[in-house]
């Protein structure tokens, strides 16, 4: 199948068809998500978390987001893939920003880059990153990089004021030229408005139905990360459980002496060589 654009993405959009987004971090996991046919992936710093076992994303580099980056691309090289911009590689200046959000050009072949916040320096960097011909995905409602001012890892715009604020960043960012927008963690209803006033995809993960794509960690969807599961996520495996099984009979067979002993495990050498071998050993 041929490697969706963002062009593509505008047009599902008025199609009413539905855009399937899913994150990936490594070479295998991009395999199987393209095999699935999803849209778009996203390479999220969640990775710190998810992979590099950090309790947040702050500690997550420019380097870690590279080197999955380019995994990711070796797995799914015909999906559209987004590279998020961690923590402080793009909040110093709109220079800093311009400069990663190239590195993630260059040297890993993503197609777009994705950065949190939806006040006018966030503005300033989306409109900065888009002039120099990279494509940028706002990202607002629950952004972790921010943890500090929203209070924490819950859901955001519960309060009438809060919903509005970020209806109006959404246009901000739309304004500021973001391809698509992803919202987090907000009631259905702020979604829906998001949603019906956007111009550009606006794709969702914990935000309700309405929005024109979903998101979802795929290692959250299918059971992988267990350390905390969020109110929004579906678990459509237990992945963690069938590995931890597989570990631990495999642990079992060895111990006992029954793995490998099979003739399917185990390599064999023709008879004569085998005699001959055994002959110089006796010697
Ligand atoms: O890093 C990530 O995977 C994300 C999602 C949580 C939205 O930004």
């Amino acid at each position: 199948m041929a490697k969706k654009t963002s062009n593509d993405f505008v047009q599902m959009v008025a199609n009413g068809e539905k855009i399937v987004y899913l994150t990936a971090y490594d070479y295998l996991t991009a395999k199987m998500v393209e095999k699935a046919g999803i849209d778009m992936i996203l390479v999220g710093d969640s990775l710190g978390m998810v992979c590099l076992g950090y309790d947040t994303t702050f500690p997550v580099t420019m380097d870690d987001m590279i080197r999955h980056c380019q995994a990711v691309r070796r797995g799914a090289p015909n999906t559209f893939i987004v590279g998020d911009m961690p923590y402080m590689s793009y909040q110093a200046s709109d220079e800093q920003a311009i400069m990663n959000a190239g590195r993630f050009i260059k040297e890993a072949q993503v197609d777009a880059i994705k950065l949190e916040g939806g006040g006018p320096m966030i503005a300033s960097r989306i409109s900065a990153i888009q002039q120099s011909g990279i494509q940028a995905m706002g990202h607002i409602g629950l952004t972790p990089q921010f943890m500090g001012q929203i209070g924490g890892y819950k859901a955001q715009g519960r309060s009438a004021g809060a919903a509005m604020k970020l209806v109006n960043e959404a246009k901000l960012l739309e304004e500021a030229s973001a391809f698509a927008i992803l919202v987090e963690g907000v009631p259905s209803v702020v979604g829906k408005a998001i949603t019906e006033r956007a111009g550009i995809p606006i794709l969702g993960i914990g935000a309700g139905p309405y929005t024109h794509g979903q998101l979802l960690i795929y290692a959250d969807m299918v059971g992988f990360y267990d350390n905390f599961t969020p109110k929004f996520v579906k678990k459509y495996a237990n992945v963690a459980e069938v590995l931890t099984n597989a570990f631990k009979e495999y642990a079992q067979e060895v111990r006992e002496g029954n793995f490998p002993i099979d003739p399917d495990h185990t390599y064999k050498m023709k008879e004569e060589e085998m005699n001959e071998f055994l002959a110089i050993l006796e010697k």
